[in-house]
């Protein structure tokens, strides 16, 4: 399915979607193809808590020290791919995109992740990287919290082990193997942490749709987002004018959101 825009008059403001759901369930992938196919951006805010963690462990600022860890979010920025993605992360500058998918972050970032603080700190970020819509922004709070307001709000499933099974094939790794293994309780122990932490918990807004992927084939769930949003899409464009809100699908006036930076909103 191609995207319908061309054929038919563009919406008012283009969607926000919110897209949820636990580590490895193929927010990434799904959501990147699925965006690109409505003509949509696309954030991986998980790229966010990352880039804090990597830059933390670099610098011996520990979870214990929250403004340490507040004090390093001016550092981190957003940057575009070739296709338009929110999908690189640069540190001062430099592209750091790959150290912050290293196994020592995968070990940290939960716990970083945790501090309300942090959280707080990266709010605003989020919210005005969706302010113009158009966009599909994945995480985990995406739906509940980030973006209360969001047009749409999917959140994709899967068990752990199937989760683990992908990310062992995607790495390549013997699915008998202990590395295997070790995924499988890494995944385990990162679903812990983030669905029981204080705040912001990985939960399904009330009002998400939940998108089971056990035994998809990618290409199906990519399919199942793509006609949720082109059916959201439709819904809004059949809806009479609303007025528009200053920054649609955040929650909160645009008053609160910090002036755009560096190329975040670019798209
Ligand atoms: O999606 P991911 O595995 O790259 O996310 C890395 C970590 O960041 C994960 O432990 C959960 C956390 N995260 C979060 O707490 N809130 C988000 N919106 C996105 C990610």
């Amino acid at each position: 399915m191609s995207s319908t825009y061309g054929t038919k008059p563009r919406p008012r403001r283009e969607l926000v979607v919110a897209l949820d759901g636990p580590g490895s369930s193929g927010k990434s992938s799904v959501g990147s193809a699925a965006a690109l196919r409505v003509g949509f951006r696309f954030c991986d805010t998980g790229l966010l808590y990352r880039a804090i963690t990597w830059l933390a462990l670099a610098r011996g600022v520990t979870s214990a020290d929250p403004a340490g860890l507040r004090s390093l979010v001016p550092e981190v920025e957003l940057a575009a791919d070739e296709r338009g993605r929110l999908s690189r992360v640069l540190v001062d500058g430099v592209d750091h995109t790959d150290d912050v998918r290293g196994p020592q972050v995968d070990l940290a970032v939960s716990v970083v992740a945790a501090v309300p603080e942090l959280r707080a700190a990266l709010l605003d970020r989020q919210r005005t990287i969706a302010a113009p819509g158009g966009i599909v922004m994945a995480g985990r709070d995406i739906g509940t919290v980030v973006l209360p307001d969001a047009d749409l709000k999917l959140f994709l499933d899967a068990s752990v082990e199937e989760r683990a099974r992908r990310r062992t094939q995607e790495r390549g790794l013997d699915a008998s193997g202990p590395d295997a293994g070790e995924i499988l309780a890494a995944l385990r122990r990162r679903d812990e942490l983030d669905a029981t932490r204080a705040v912001a918990p990985l939960r399904p807004a009330p009002d998400a749709r939940i998108i089971a992927t056990d035994g998809n084939r990618v290409e199906d769930t990519i399919d199942a987002v793509v006609s949720a949003i082109l059916d959201a899409e439709a819904r809004r464009a059949a809806a009479p004018e609303a007025a528009e809100p200053e920054a649609a699908g955040t929650g909160e006036p645009a008053a609160t959101a910090e002036p755009a930076t560096g190329s975040e909103p670019h798209r």
